[in-house]
């Protein structure tokens, strides 16, 4: 059932325009608004709350920290990101205004699970993401927005990581509908971006010659570095999880803007170094970034730089250049993940390691 690839995990990476496309599928009505079926949680309840708690572990966690921006940015709501492992043991304020939002591939994680028992205690609405139907988390929540990813076989989660991100913005953009935060024309010029998608990671995956290379020039690299800004900074904690969970290498993901605040210590020639480029905008977050590749670089450390098509601005300073699609900050982890998740497969395949059954590791945490 690999269809004819030597791992589910690189079969599930190649899935993932069609998954992302699946979970876009039928989200609209007839004049292009946003509906969320799934949802018994009332429009009404929807706008009385006042802040949105996302609960997660992993992966599923570092979707959540996509979903901040998005959600915050498009509602004007406050969203906070925890750790599911925590949140239930720090007595969190959360009440009847509070919206919980849990993210679960699998839908057993215990200690999301519990997370989830502990708002519902507390009077808060849970909302779960979840990609697998009939699991505990969308039984014990009030309401439910599947991801269609279909089964994710590999440990290491891919498709259930993007189909993630995009059910967090179809959720940000449909409460800034019924909140009126964003207004119609808005949401649907959203979501034709969001459509546009599936083609511009099939676009990632059909260019993936550079990735292979370097996962051959660095197998040895005893350990990486990712930093990212805005968006891209939890697509650089998840480039490392990827690359410590398959090839077994340590890996730590930064915020592009830490680095002088410590990491860039660690800089030194032995130290490759990816860096996610944010387009360029309005603000200076593509500017700074880039100035962060420069003092990476000028300290000798190997840059692999991912950065939007045509950005002539990256070029001089990528030892390595991994172009991407035109897409807007807030949709590009959509695409930056990518090259990321191949990587570490790649690099794990060549060091011979079981890509789909990593040592120590379950595909859903069902312990506390
Ligand atoms: O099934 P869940 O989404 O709740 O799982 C959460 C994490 O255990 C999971 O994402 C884990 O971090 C993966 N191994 C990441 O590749």
């Amino acid at each position: 059932e690999k269809d004819g690839y030597d791992w589910f995990m690189r079969k599930e990476i190649f899935e993932q325009p069609r998954a992302v496309a699946d979970t876009l599928l039928g989200r609209t009505d007839a004049e292009g608004r946003l509906l969320l079926d799934e949802s018994s949680i009332s429009a009404e309840e929807l706008r009385a709350i006042d802040k949105i708690i996302v609960v997660a572990c992993g992966t599923a966690f570092y979707a959540g920290l996509v979903a901040k921006y998005a959600i915050e940015h498009w509602t004007r709501i406050s969203c906070e990101v925890e750790l599911a492992s925590e949140f239930r043991y720090r007595d969190p304020i959360v009440d009847a205004r509070t919206l919980v939002v849990t993210i679960s591939q699998s839908g057993e994680t215990m200690d999301t699970l519990m997370a989830i028992r502990h708002a519902r205690e507390q009077g808060a609405k849970v909302m779960a993401i979840c990609n697998t139907n009939g699991s505990t988390i969308p039984r014990e929540s009030d309401a439910v927005i599947y991801t269609h990813a279909g089964p994710e076989i590999g440990v290491a989660s891919t498709k259930g990581f993007l189909t993630q991100v995009v059910a967090c913005y179809l959720l940000g953009l449909y409460l800034a509908q019924v909140r009126g935060t964003k207004f119609g024309d808005e949401v649907a010029a959203t979501l034709a971006e969001l459509q546009r998608t599936p083609e511009a990671i099939q676009r990632v995956l059909d260019d993936l010659e550079v990735v292979h290379k370097l996962a051959r020039d660095l197998v040895d690299a005893p350990s990486v570095l990712f930093l990212g800004r805005h968006a891209g900074y939890p697509v650089a904690l998840e480039g490392a999880l990827k690359l410590k969970e398959l090839a077994y290498i340590h890996a730590e993901g930064f915020a592009a803007g830490e680095l002088k605040h410590g990491p860039i210590a660690l800089i030194d020639t032995d130290l490759p170094v990816f860096v996610v480029v944010p387009p360029k905008g309005r603000d200076q977050l593509h500017d700074k970034v880039i100035s962060n590749v420069q003092e990476i670089r000028a300290r000798g450390a190997r840059t692999i730089v991912l950065a939007e098509e045509g950005d002539a601005d990256v070029a001089a300073y990528a030892d390595t250049l991994i172009t991407l699609p035109k897409v807007p900050t807030l949709l590009q982890p959509l695409l930056a993940t990518v090259p990321l998740q191949v990587f570490a497969c790649e690099l794990a395949t060549l060091k011979g390691h079981d890509v789909d059954q990593p040592r120590n590791l379950a595909k859903s945490v069902t312990v506390e």
